[in-house]
């Protein structure tokens, strides 16, 4: 039984200096493989749906196929909905056994920011559910969220503080120069940023946009405050194109079963080399066991 609390997970992997890898699955064979994966190599893992994805299968479809795979592995893994925009989708999650939800009212004047995230942590809170919410604006396309380049801006760091000291939340996205989907040039990420919010928050941060970031910058963004990378556009590629390129070598297999194989393999060989470079390999069954602990001395 792996259904674990997503704070906890966050704090103990800043505590340890290493960030939980938190990929958004496409269909059940991406979330099945991305728990294998995480459980071959005892890694932590976020799974993580944008509201494309719930819209196409369903709450019920999702909560069931994470609930059956997360019971079966030694490893802790959280079902998390990223970028939640509409308050009825997110209340389903919160009702249905999602562990975590995104609250993105990033869009929106910084008091009602406040103001709509306050209203879900009011929701989640009873339910035992953690929240991630954003300040400043991500640039990029997430699914159906499109933020321009010119409308994308930075986290202030004076409304960082305000926003987590009146906020108890899981996991803090501020926008600190990452963008989503894959980088025209070089990213500008602002370390100096990142350094400054975890020290006056002390809330560990989601490095949003994790696709395209070479080793050395995630590297530094968690050893400044970032216990959570999400990947999304890098799952994507890997799908699309692991399943052409077996057509392309193997023309005339009509086996549906040896393509999804396919399918399966090359992304759970990406599932495993994100965890491994966050620094969460190896990690997972000893969390698990923190996390189990403190929850007996808690109900002792
Ligand atoms: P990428 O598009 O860079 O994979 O980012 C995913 C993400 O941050 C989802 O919220």
């Amino acid at each position: 039984m792996a259904l674990t609390s997503f704070k906890q997970m966050l704090r103990i992997a800043r505590r340890e200096q290493y960030a939980i890898a938190a990929f958004n699955p496409v269909d059940y064979a991406s979330m099945r493989a991305m728990v294998e994966a995480a459980s071959e190599i005892d890694a932590p893992l976020i799974m993580q749906t944008s509201a494309k994805t719930i819209n196409y299968y369903g709450h019920e479809a999702l909560a069931s196929w994470y609930k059956h795979l997360a019971s079966n592995v030694d490893v802790p893994i959280t079902l998390h909905l990223d970028h939640g925009k509409d308050m009825d989708m997110i209340k389903k999650c919160i009702d249905t056994g999602w562990t975590a939800v995104m609250i993105d009212a990033s869009d929106k004047p910084f008091e009602e920011n406040i103001r709509l995230t306050k209203q879900v942590f009011d929701w989640a809170t009873p339910a035992g559910v953690a929240i991630e919410a954003e300040i400043g604006e991500i640039g990029g396309v997430e699914e159906d969220i499109i933020v321009a380049e010119e409308d994308a801006h930075l986290a202030n760091p004076d409304e960082a503080e305000r926003f987590c000291r009146e906020l108890d939340l899981g996991v803090f996205a501020a926008a600190i120069g990452t963008a989503h989907g894959y980088y025209h040039g070089e990213p500008k990420v602002a370390f100096d940023l990142i350094d400054d919010i975890y020290k006056r928050t002390q809330t560990p941060m989601a490095l949003h946009g994790g696709t395209g970031l070479d080793q050395e910058t995630i590297a530094r963004c968690i050893q400044l405050g970032c216990s959570k990378v999400n990947i999304s556009t890098n799952l994507k590629h890997v799908f699309v194109d692991s399943f052409v390129e077996y057509n392309r070598n193997n023309p005339s297999d009509y086996e549906p079963l040896k393509v999804l194989s396919a399918q399966f393999e090359a992304m759970k060989e990406l599932f495993k080399e994100k965890m491994t470079e966050f620094g969460g390999a190896g990690k997972g069954s000893a969390m698990l066991k923190e996390i189990r602990e403190s929850e007996n001395m808690t109900t002792a």
